[in-house]
């Protein structure tokens, strides 16, 4: 069999290197319009940092994994064809700022029918709104010919920094196609890819609207927890209560869950905003209005939450940080990536700059991507790979990213080399408070009762 991926991003990549790695007799290619993501997936610097993919890529790579910018000869050659083509929100015109700007998606649906001439299976993986599976069969039926297309979705899962370990052992695969024989036989087929290394009772099927509402529904269930728990985190900061105690309390309740209640400047990344203002879009769509202003609000509460970091620094530093200098450390929407769609950073960051800080970036991975977010502030911003050296001469640090290295630097060097008072805000929750209170900073965490010497 062979199958490609037509889009080499977080997605694509990251799946297509896993199902080569897992099934060995099974031809992958995975195809990009842009020259320079591939030349770096078959190079040893991969065009995105994910902990344990080098290695995946490693081990396939001219066995039976490939990367080509010839999407017309890869889609001719292909039994299966994933799509994971970028899918932003509209930037113009109807639904701008929240409905899925579909026109990279539907180039390829019209470039799969117009390079194929046997039978495909084309498999919907970037998430799309509710129904675009429909609209991508109407595409491919329109040609009119003897070649027969069937259109599945299914949705992908994994998370950024831990995509090998997710796409090793998914908590669940999930594979929507039509209740035809067709159907089910392209569904049977995706489901065998799979059976390589999951488990069958870990594949779900279902029809093809459920799996692309379930894509839609799962990553809004997630970012609602982050929103619900940053809601409670600005009671907490107004009385005496401690989110993360009140986030281990409520988390052993088996019912609620521990997972995704670490209280945070904001959630980030490619897919909860978008994902969450589409669902806005689609209800909104269907008359649904009191649905799409509760959905509405986890995006409102993520904007609240990254608003009052800011509010919250001025204040504590005695309402102006023009002229000081504030080190951010991590500028990545998460740790263990260099990715920085969404990532709160920018936003806090523009901010600062907008006071008239002098905002100095660190972060292990991203800086390259940061540059590029931040490219129109010019010189306003530093950037500086050594956190040590960007919190030389600062009167604040603000901890955006947690990553690991950032909870063992030694910050009785970092606290001599500062400006005083020295503050830290810790918009993660990841540092010692106690540790850092004791060396001298006034400590700001998110949720909690700050630590001043003030
Ligand atoms: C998410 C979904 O988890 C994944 O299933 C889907 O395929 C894509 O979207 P991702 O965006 O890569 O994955 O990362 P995730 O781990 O979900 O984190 C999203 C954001 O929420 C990050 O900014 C993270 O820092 C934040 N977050 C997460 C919190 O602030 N608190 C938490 O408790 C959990
Ligand atoms: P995701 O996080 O969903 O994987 P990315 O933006 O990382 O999104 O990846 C999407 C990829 O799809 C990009 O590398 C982009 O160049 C590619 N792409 C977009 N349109 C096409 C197209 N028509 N043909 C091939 N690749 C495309």
């Amino acid at each position: 069999m062979n199958i490609l991926c037509i889009g080499a991003g977080y997605v694509g990549g990251p799946t297509m290197a896993m199902i080569a790695l897992k099934c060995p007799e099974v031809k992958v290619t995975v195809v990009d319009i842009n020259a320079a993501r591939i030349a770096a997936w078959q190079s040893d610097s991969l065009p995105i940092y994910e902990p344990g993919l080098q290695e995946v890529v490693r081990a396939c790579l001219g066995r039976n994994l490939f990367f080509s910018t010839d999407v017309d000869a890869a889609i001719a050659a292909a039994d299966m064809i994933f799509v994971s083509v970028n899918t932003p929100t509209k930037t113009f015109g109807q639904g701008a700022g929240r409905a899925a700007d579909l026109q990279y998606w539907e180039k390829t649906a019209r470039q799969i029918l117009a390079n194929s001439k046997t039978d495909k299976i084309v498999v919907e993986k970037s998430t799309l709104p509710v129904r675009t599976a429909a609209a991508m069969q109407r595409i491919l039926d329109s040609g009119g010919g003897d070649v027969k297309f069937e259109v599945l979705s299914n949705p992908e899962f994994l998370a950024e920094g831990t995509a090998i370990k997710d796409l090793q052992n998914p908590d669940r695969v999930l594979i929507g196609g039509h209740d035809t024989d067709a159907g089910r036989r392209a569904v049977a087929a995706l489901v065998d890819v799979y059976a390589h290394w999951v488990p069958r009772e870990r594949i779900l099927t279902s029809n093809v609207w459920s799996s692309e509402l379930s894509k839609l529904a799962a990553n809004a269930f997630l970012a609602q927890r982050v929103s619900s728990i940053n809601a409670l985190s600005a009671l907490c900061e107004a009385t005496e209560a401690d989110v993360c105690e009140v986030s281990r309390a409520i988390g052993m309740d088996s019912r609620i869950g521990a997972k995704f209640l670490n209280a945070s400047v904001g959630f980030g990344g490619s897919c909860f905003k978008k994902d969450i203002l589409n669902l806005v879009y689609l209800c909104e769509t269907y008359g649904l209005t009191e649905v799409a202003a509760y959905w509405q609000q986890v995006v409102s509460m993520n904007d609240y939450q990254q608003d009052r970091f800011v509010r919250n620094m001025l204040s504590r530093m005695f309402n102006t940080v023009s002229g000081k200098r504030i080190a951010l450390f991590g500028f990545a929407f998460k740790k263990d990536t260099g990715d920085t769609r969404e990532s709160p950073a920018i936003r806090i960051a523009r901010q600062l700059v907008e006071e008239r800080a002098q905002v100095v970036i660190s972060d292990p991975k991203a800086l390259a991507n940061a540059k590029v977010d931040l490219r129109d502030l010019g010189d306003r911003v530093q950037y500086e790979s050594d956190p040590y050296a960007a919190a030389e001469g600062a009167h604040a640090i603000a901890l955006m990213t947690e990553w690991d290295c950032y909870a063992t630097l030694d910050y009785q060097r970092i606290y001599d080399r500062m400006m005083k008072p020295a503050s830290f805000f810790d918009g993660r929750n990841r540092l010692d408070h106690a540790a850092l209170y004791q060396i001298g900073f006034n400590v700001y965490g998110i949720g909690k009762t700050a630590l001043s010497h003030l």
